[in-house]
């Protein structure tokens, strides 16, 4: 999603662009082995994840034909492959004893919306069935559904304006649990099916960690602070080694109605009058009225953690991990077996954290883990122009982190986690997205694009971010020193997104092959190719800079050499969001979301059909792309 803000409450702090290489051991190979020794006989279900998979890195990496660029309404996938696709907003998810299907007209209920797939799918995890551990041919999605364009998901759009229309829309955010599997090379969704879940803007939560039952997460309706409703702006996602899924709640504040004179705390997080995008949740529930409810901002903006595997397990905020606007979490193990947890917040001039868990990931699954994401310590990250970088302790009492700064205890400075990393002086990157890990032990990063970086009135470029006007996006990476909880790391940049035939040199960029720009999902696949998933705004979509870049697109990049090959091209409209494999990798998954966006990001009920009629020939709907090579091998190769 293309929302962000744009907060010159910061120092200014401009530094000569470089790019720097940093020596590559192979100390991944060793972590894993570490790992194998500490976590044994966990439920594993992380391919790709960055406690690594097969990881055999002999030979080419891509051995696919690229497609070129597209404006069509369509899939496009290389020679070879095919693209089938499943579980589009609307469909049922499988919940025992539902029937309501899909109705095109958008007329489905809010008591309907809840039982089906939510709107704008977003991150995706395939979880190894929980009774078929060693199939590729079944198991559990798990996805995040973003945002909703209320012109598409209601009859009249927005014409009209009622508390059913609120609560459908609330209905359509969230997480779907699926179970699905295959068949003769197709993939269906299981219903009814046990696992099957949907989580909601409604669905009751806990907190975990220091800032459950903060005075600042108090609300009349949940004097204690520690039961807080629902999640929303479900973005990127993440998973743990102990088998379940972080769903990241990414740009909260636009579905809040605030205060004319808003306060300092208020104003950092650009809480502004009149529900800024429109959602228009608080016109029919109080909720979301931060001048009625103060405090309720201040309870979203957390990584949730869900168990997949027990449908009836409560989603806990987990609050050691810091609030943000958290594009994803993801989790890497250290050699002695804690958990380390990265995550960027897409927006302008915002940050990139970690956090590193107090204890060692145990045994035997959720259980014993229920609290591990609780204790440890957060950090964010800090960019020097020599080509090193800091992480700098959130942690109450270190510098300007004290009573005095306006931190009463460690709860305040995870709610305050911008506030706290604006006084530590960390360094704002442009709009950091999806995070992943190579099988050197790099971790990645997307910085989707910054048109204010450097113009009139805005920040300068730093080292890390180098580029005025940057309307492309880059990848910056780095890794840490000793292990993933080192306290420093060395840096360069990955890849500066562009098109060679611009003529605006900050809009070039450096690709070594296939031209592409905003880059937002990352994800690492078993044996160590990165694919990078575009999401330029239809706002700027197929102009300026991004003329001659036709629709949303994925990429895959051999890191080895730097080479990127575009693998995949989406509908009209849309963006590519998350992807998934099965632990054979040959299925892939990837997430369509938006396809018929209009530029202004709210469809015209009346035309809902104007931009795309993908995937059904009627009104456009976020899906699933089920990704298979027509000869059954591994995709990618
Ligand atoms: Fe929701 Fe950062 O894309
Ligand atoms: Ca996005
Ligand atoms: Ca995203």
């Amino acid at each position: 999603m293309a929302k962000d803000f744009s907060t010159m409450e910061h120092s200014n702090r401009s530094t000569n662009p470089s790019i720097h290489e940093v020596s590559d051991p192979a100390r991944r190979t060793l972590m894993l082995g570490g790992l194998s020794a500490a976590i044994g006989g966990l439920i594993a279900p992380l391919a790709g994840c960055a406690t690594g998979g097969p990881g055999v890195m002999a030979g080419p990496l891509l051995g696919f034909k690229s497609v070129p660029v597209s404006t069509a309404d369509t899939i496009t996938v290389p020679e070879g492959y095919t693209a089938q696709v499943i579980a589009p907003w609307g469909d049922p998810v499988g919940l025992s004893g539902e029937t309501a299907a899909f109705k095109p007209d958008a007329s489905n209920s809010a008591t309907e919306q809840e039982t089906q797939l939510g709107m704008h799918h977003d991150g995706i995890h395939f979880f190894k069935h929980p009774l078929m551990q060693t199939s590729s041919a079944a198991g559990l999605l798990v996805m995040n559904h973003e945002y909703t364009d209320d012109g598409m998901l209601h009859p009249d759009g927005m014409k009209t304006w009622t508390a059913a229309k609120v609560r459908k829309a609330q209905a359509a955010h969230g997480v779907s649990v699926i179970e699905v599997e295959m068949k003769e090379g197709r993939w269906s969704l299981v219903r009814p099916s046990p696992w099957a879940r949907r989580i909601t803007a409604t669905t009751p939560m806990a907190f975990g960690g220091p800032a459950a039952g903060h005075a600042l997460l108090r609300t009349a309706a949940d004097p204690q602070g520690r039961r807080p409703l629902g999640t929303l702006n479900n973005c990127g996602s993440g998973i743990t080694p102990w088998g379940t899924y972080l769903t990241c709640e990414e740009n909260f504040i636009n579905y809040f109605n605030g205060p004319a004179a808003p306060n300092a705390h208020e104003a950092r997080w650009g809480l502004r009058p009149g529900a800024p995008e429109g959602y228009r949740w608080h016109e029919h529930d109080e909720r979301f009225d931060a001048t009625k409810n103060p405090n309720e901002p201040n309870r979203f903006g957390w990584v949730v953690e869900i168990d997949p595997f027990n449908p009836s397990s409560t989603p806990i905020k987990r609050t050691a991990l810091g609030r943000a606007a958290h594009e994803g979490a993801t989790v890497a193990v250290t050699k002695d077996g804690r958990a380390v947890v990265y995550g960027g917040e897409d927006a302008r001039f915002e940050y990139i954290y970690k956090f590193v868990s107090r204890d060692r990931i145990k045994p035997g699954g959720a259980g014993p883990n229920a609290e591990l994401l609780d204790h440890g310590t957060l950090y964010v990250a800090r960019f020097d122009s020599d080509g090193r970088g800091r992480w700098l302790p959130l942690v109450h009492g270190n510098g300007f982190l004290v009573e005095a700064g306006g931190f009463k205890d460690q709860g305040e400075v995870l709610v305050k986690t911008r506030q706290a990393s604006d006084a530590l002086g960390a360094t704002m990157m442009d709009r950091p997205e999806w995070i992943d890990i190579d099988q050197q032990g790099y971790v990645y990063c997307t910085l989707t694009n910054n048109t204010n970086r450097g113009q009139t009135g805005q920040y300068g470029t730093d080292a890390a971010n180098p580029r005025v006007d940057n309307s492309m996006g880059h990848i910056i990476r780095w890794k840490e020193d000793g292990d993933f909880d080192g306290s420093a790391f060395s840096w360069n940049h990955f890849v500066l997104a562009g098109d060679p035939a611009n003529a605006r040199p900050d809009a070039k960029g450096n690709v070594n092959g296939d031209a592409f720009a905003c880059p937002d999902g990352l994800w690492t696949d078993s044996r160590g190719v990165l694919w990078i998933q575009t999401d330029m705004s239809t706002s700027a979509m197929g102009r300026g800079d991004l003329a001659r870049l036709g629709n949303n697109q994925m990429l895959a990049a051999d890191v080895r050499t730097g080479e990127i090959r575009r693998f995949l091209t989406g509908p009209a409209g849309c963006e590519i969001t998350g992807a998934t494999a099965t632990p054979d990798g040959r299925t892939m998954f990837v997430n369509i979301q938006h396809p018929g966006e209009s530029p202004s990001e709210r469809s015209d009920p009346d035309a809902p059909t104007r931009i795309s009629r993908w995937p059904d020939g009627t009104r456009p709907r976020s899906a699933t792309v089920v990704i298979r090579k027509l000869d059954g091998g591994v995709i990618g190769t």
